[in-house]
């Protein structure tokens, strides 16, 4: 056996942890891993690479990936995907573990369908894989966010000011969810519970109205123009308030202990599967537990938060 491993789609700290362990358990049982770069884009363009333990040792504890990502657009198509097989075949490449988010998820079955052992590990900051609880990445990012809203809660204090923040997800509310649930934020709207602006308003002018003036409200990403969010409040509400995107920050930082931990788990089981002779298999964790499911058991649906959104009346 020769095992590839990829990283693709959006990167996500953790991404390296989980290299590190593909690589240093694959290697503790004998098998040769090989480092495909730039995610499919490296697979049809022949850009490998070998991978020992010295290669992998001290990434752990880095963001980003050190084989680099990318979104590409040929391997959607069946001629990109033909090159990335004969790349596999000519450096006899017989399993690829794939870490990636939902796009990339989509990549790893299609190669799967060609004849190769894939194995998707969940690797995204969206957190938008329904099987899994969590996807490597998304604890250093609310972590990340948590911390941002933090220093905006200083200033925002001292001056009695109210902050729009704007964090990233693409279609998916878990950033902003979970963040509020900490005490990120005291208003949010996300596209599972999208939020009008005058129900926004009302809101705000509610915890105004009981005297607490400096309010958070977290939106996911892609829902609204947060400057005509913000101005529509000023002008509802007459008052002037702010907004802030998070933006890229989000994605980079050392991976916190809970994500390096889950992205070792999850790369000794992808080798782990890969040796049983399992395959076209999506790696996740349930209630505490690594879990492996089929991969038409993958949708990228948003698993139901109905249990979360219930605290959050409590909470808010
Ligand atoms: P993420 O994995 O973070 O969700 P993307 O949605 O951008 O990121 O997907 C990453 C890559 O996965 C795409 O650029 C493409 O190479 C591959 N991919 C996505 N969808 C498909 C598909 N339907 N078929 C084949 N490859 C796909
Ligand atoms: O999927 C991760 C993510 O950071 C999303 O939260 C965001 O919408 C998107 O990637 C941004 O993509 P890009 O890197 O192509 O701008």
């Amino acid at each position: 056996m020769k095992i590839g491993i990829l990283t693709s789609g959006g990167d996500a700290p953790g991404m390296n942890a989980a290299i590190r362990a593909v690589v240093k358990s694959a290697n503790y049982n004998g098998i040769e891993v090989l480092g495909i770069k730039y995610g499919y884009k490296g697979l049809i363009e022949e850009d490998i690479i070998k991978l020992n333990n010295l290669d992998i040792d001290g990434i752990a504890e880095k963001g980003g990936t050190i084989l680099k990502t990318a979104r590409c657009l040929e391997f959607m198509d069946e001629g990109g995907r033909k090159k990335a097989l004969e790349t596999l075949k000519k450096f006899e490449i017989d399993s690829v573990v794939v870490v990636g988010g939902d796009g990339s998820f989509q990549g790893a079955k299609e190669l799967s369908k060609l004849g190769i052992k894939v194995i998707a590990l969940p690797g995204t900051i969206d957190n938008d894989l329904a099987y899994t609880d969590y996807c490597i990445g998304f604890d250093t990012t609310l972590n990340t966010v948590l911390e941002c809203i933090g220093k905006i809660r200083d200033t925002d204090s001292s001056h009695e000011k109210t902050t729009i923040v704007e964090v990233m997800g693409r279609y998916c509310g878990d950033l902003a969810l979970y963040s509020a649930l900490a005490g990120g934020g005291e208003i949010i709207s996300t596209p599972e519970r999208k939020l009008d602006f005058n129900t926004i308003c009302n809101k705000l002018s509610k915890n105004i109205s009981k005297g607490k003036n400096d309010n958070v409200i977290i939106i996911t990403e892609r829902m609204y123009d947060i400057e005509e969010l913000q101005k529509y409040i000023e002008k509802r509400l007459k008052i002037s308030i702010r907004n802030t995107v998070l933006g890229f920050i989000q994605r980079g930082g050392n991976p916190s202990a809970f994500d390096r931990v889950l992205a070792s788990k999850m790369g000794v089981k992808a080798v782990e599967l890969l040796m049983k002779g399992f395959a076209g298999r999506a790696v996740g964790i349930k209630d505490n537990k690594i879990i492996d499911v089929d991969f038409s058991k993958v949708n990228s649906k948003n698993t139901d938060k109905q249990k979360e959104y219930d605290l959050l009346k409590l909470l808010l």
